[in-house]
């Protein structure tokens, strides 16, 4: 089930990034590694303030987070959709498939917004193969953004319209 985030979902998020590479692989360079509260709370305050919008998944039978994704809000019509993440233990059963299609209908109908963006490395193909059949499609190649133990990554800036969705 997909509910709204709260505070108390935060600690979570901590316990499911193990290391650098999965700090960047989760949120691009926004974050510094350790995460730590303070950089929490400061993503806690976005949603507060109403610049994103952000909710977990969570076991429908014991109410545990398992599953975490937000909507960045850019005031024009659309929104950047990031923080998408399982928890470890969690992965490969569904979640984010159950939980992405929410957030677009949310996004495309109560929300109003005309578009959603986000950004993923290339080389990530289970959220890559997700977002394609989703509908999203690639409008950037940001080659060799980042580098990672001497490996660079490129990051896909894709995008998808309301009126392509479904
Ligand atoms: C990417 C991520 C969110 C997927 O969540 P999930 O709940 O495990 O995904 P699902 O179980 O809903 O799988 C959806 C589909 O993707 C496929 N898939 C999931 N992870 C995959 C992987 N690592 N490699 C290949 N395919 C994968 C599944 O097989 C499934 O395919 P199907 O619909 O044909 O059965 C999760 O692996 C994660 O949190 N990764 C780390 C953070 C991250 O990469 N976030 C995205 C940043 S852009």
């Amino acid at each position: 089930m997909l509910r709204e985030f709260t505070p108390a979902d935060a600690p979570f998020l901590l316990g499911w990034i193990a290391g650098p590479g999965e700090l960047l692989t989760w949120a691009g360079p926004t974050f510094n590694w350790p995460l730590d509260d303070r950089q929490l709370q400061a993503y806690v305050d976005e949603t507060a303030k109403g610049a994103r919008r952000t909710w977990t998944a969570a076991d429908p039978t014991t109410y545990e987070p398992l599953g975490h994704a937000s909507l960045r809000l850019s005031g024009d019509g659309t929104a950047r959709l990031g923080r998408v993440l399982v928890a470890p233990q969690a992965r490969g059963r569904g979640i984010a498939s159950m939980m992405l299609p929410e957030i677009l209908a949310h996004a495309f109908g109560p929300l109003g917004l005309l578009s959603l963006n986000l950004g993923v490395y290339e080389h990530n193909a289970g959220a890559l193969g997700i977002y394609e059949r989703l509908g999203f499609t690639t409008y950037e190649v940001l080659k060799d953004v980042e580098h990672v133990d001497g490996v660079p990554w490129t990051a896909l800036q894709m995008r998808l319209s309301s009126k392509d969705w479904r």
